[in-house]
């Protein structure tokens, strides 16, 4: 059978030039937006009634991918997710249908690593702040009072997930920085504890209460929705911050912008949103916080590495049957 695969979206074409020199034909989506649901059923369907239907799909983020778009498309053999996170695709039903999906990571942690220290440089230093400020014309003269900030070498840095994202950054503010790290996983990461003094804490209250800047790095699943409720906040130091590039809904959002305004804690930094892309009303006039659009991972570097990894996925598995980035084991 020819292999028939359709990208949802326009990625970095390393990957794309990969599939289509192994000969198989590749269809990308020529939408600039997210794709609905009903948008993915209509090319699906549409492909299936042609009799040329698509045995692969190459999902963004973006993309809901569950038994509706599963029942219209019995082609279907393999989704694989340009992303690490891959809670848009319902792999319980995949699985039951023997249907692959695979996620992307590979050797860019580091850019991820990145984008939350710069978030937290630029909550530590108001660099935002201070350029919004500056540009209103409200810059008068020098004062030794003006927005003074916080040095991130003197923070203890929690980590909520230390598999290889939260690794990197354990790594990034104590080589870079000297920050002390903590950090709570299911397991004990001997990497951060041997190179970066790291310690293991039992429970994310101990944490929480060690933890000048709380850095998250956890999936989404049923378990870690909400982990970021009213409780934890409450428990948070008024000067701590807290950094999300996991994903949004592990925050509950309106919690933490009733904390932000209320100065109950000291900022925090987002790319991801609850509601994405819609930002919890109020959360833009907040100074205490720093928003980006879903872009920790959007380094040229990182992009061009999921594309490969992506694509690779689809190779090894049309032409091996193994697959390294098996989500559905
Ligand atoms: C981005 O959020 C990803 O999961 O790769």
């Amino acid at each position: 059978m020819q292999n028939r695969i359709y990208v949802t979206r326009e990625i970095p074409e390393v990957g794309i030039n990969m599939l289509k020199a192994k000969g198989y034909e590749v269809t990308i989506g020529k939408d600039k937006k997210p794709l609905s649901q009903k948008d993915i059923i209509k090319i699906l369907q549409r492909a299936e009634h042609k009799g040329e239907p698509y045995n692969i799909l190459l999902t963004l983020l973006t993309d809901k991918i569950d038994k509706t778009v599963f029942d219209i498309a019995p082609s279907l053999k393999m989704v694989s997710n340009y992303a690490i996170g891959f809670d848009n695709v319902d792999v319980k039903e995949a699985c039951t249908r023997g249907i692959m999906v695979t996620n992307t990571p590979g050797d860019y942690m580091g850019s991820i690593a990145e984008h939350v220290v710069s978030m937290t440089l630029s909550l530590c230093n108001r660099i935002a702040e201070a350029d919004h400020f500056v540009r209103k014309g409200r810059y008068k003269g020098w004062d030794p009072m003006l927005m003074i900030g916080h040095d991130v070498s003197e923070k203890t840095i929690g980590i909520i997930g230390a598999g290889r994202i939260g690794e990197k950054v354990s790594y990034t503010f104590n080589k870079g920085f000297g920050c002390k790290i903590v950090y709570v996983d299911q397991h004990k990461n001997e990497n951060i504890e041997r190179d970066c003094g790291a310690t293991k804490l039992e429970t994310i209250d101990e944490l929480i209460k060690q933890a000048d800047i709380i850095s998250l790095h956890v999936p989404l699943n049923d378990s870690t929705y909400h982990m970021v409720n009213q409780d934890f906040i409450s428990k948070m130091k008024k000067d701590a911050f807290i950094i999300n590039t996991s994903r949004g809904p592990v925050v509950d959002e309106k919690y933490l912008y009733q904390a932000l305004k209320e100065n109950k804690i000291a900022g925090a930094g987002l790319d991801v949103f609850e509601f994405e892309p819609k930002v919890t009303k109020g959360l833009i006039k907040l100074g205490n916080v720093i928003l980006t659009p879903h872009i920790a991972s959007a380094s040229i570097k990182a992009r061009n590495i999921m594309s490969t990894v992506a694509a690779e996925n689809i190779i090894n598995f049309v032409e091996r049957k193994v697959v390294v980035n098996n989500c559905t084991k």
